[in-house]
């Protein structure tokens, strides 16, 4: 059976230089893995992508699929595991996205163009409908409203006062950095940083950067 539709889970903002932040699970043929695609884009300018391999399989059980995005960071954790943290390098030339507001978008979409297995992999219609679930979705976050912004109760509090109890300034720890490291040494299957095709035109500002 195929099975290649891909759900996601994104934040995105409107209009042609817009901002948005991706997770999105590749499907395959059955019993091959699926894949976990990641991807930042900022000012309209994408090609960041990461794709790793999970160490479970996502159809299976549910599990707990996280973005930290604060002004200096947007971490992917899978299972509390951070698996990418895309730092701010705005003061090094590096577009971040931070000047527009998003909205979570989860869905279920055909792109057996280019997901399975880069396109070779068909959409089986006939096993249709296809069905993506989410649960104990969470959001804490600031909301636009009228041109301002408004952040849970001491979101900013905290952050000013040098406290770090809040996702606002909230960052990987040493541990958790070494974690993340290992994580990617052992699952990253794609990184546009490494990729020879990207890295011929000049390797990302970003990459370079810690
Ligand atoms: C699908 O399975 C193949 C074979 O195991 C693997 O190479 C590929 O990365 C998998 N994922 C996608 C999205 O094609």
């Amino acid at each position: 059976m195929v099975l290649c539709v891909c759900a996601n889970m994104q934040l995105s903002s409107q209009g042609t230089a817009h901002d948005e932040i991706d997770f999105e699970f590749l499907g395959n043929v059955t019993g091959e893995p699926y894949t976990l695609h990641t991807n930042v884009f900022a000012k309209g300018q994408g090609q960041r992508e990461q794709q790793f391999r999970l160490w479970f399989d996502p159809t299976k059980a549910f599990h707990t699929y996280s973005i930290i995005w604060n002004p200096q960071h947007v971490i992917f954790a899978v299972d509390g595991t951070a698996i990418r943290d895309f730092k701010n390098h705005e003061a090094r030339g590096v577009s971040f996205p931070k000047s527009q507001p998003m909205r979570l978008y989860a869905s279920l979409w055909n792109a057996d163009d280019w997901a399975t297995q880069g396109g070779r992999v068909k959409t089986d219609w006939s096993k249709a409908p296809f069905v993506a679930s989410f649960r104990n979705f969470n959001a804490d976050a600031c909301v636009m409203s009228g041109g301002a912004q408004r952040c849970p109760a001491g979101t900013m509090e905290a952050s000013a006062a040098g406290g770090s109890g809040s996702w606002w300034n909230q960052e990987l720890s040493g541990m958790g950095y070494r974690r993340m490291r290992w994580v990617q040494r052992k699952f990253m299957i794609y990184n546009y940083c490494t990729d020879p095709k990207r890295v011929a035109q000049g390797v990302p500002a970003e990459c370079k950067l810690r």
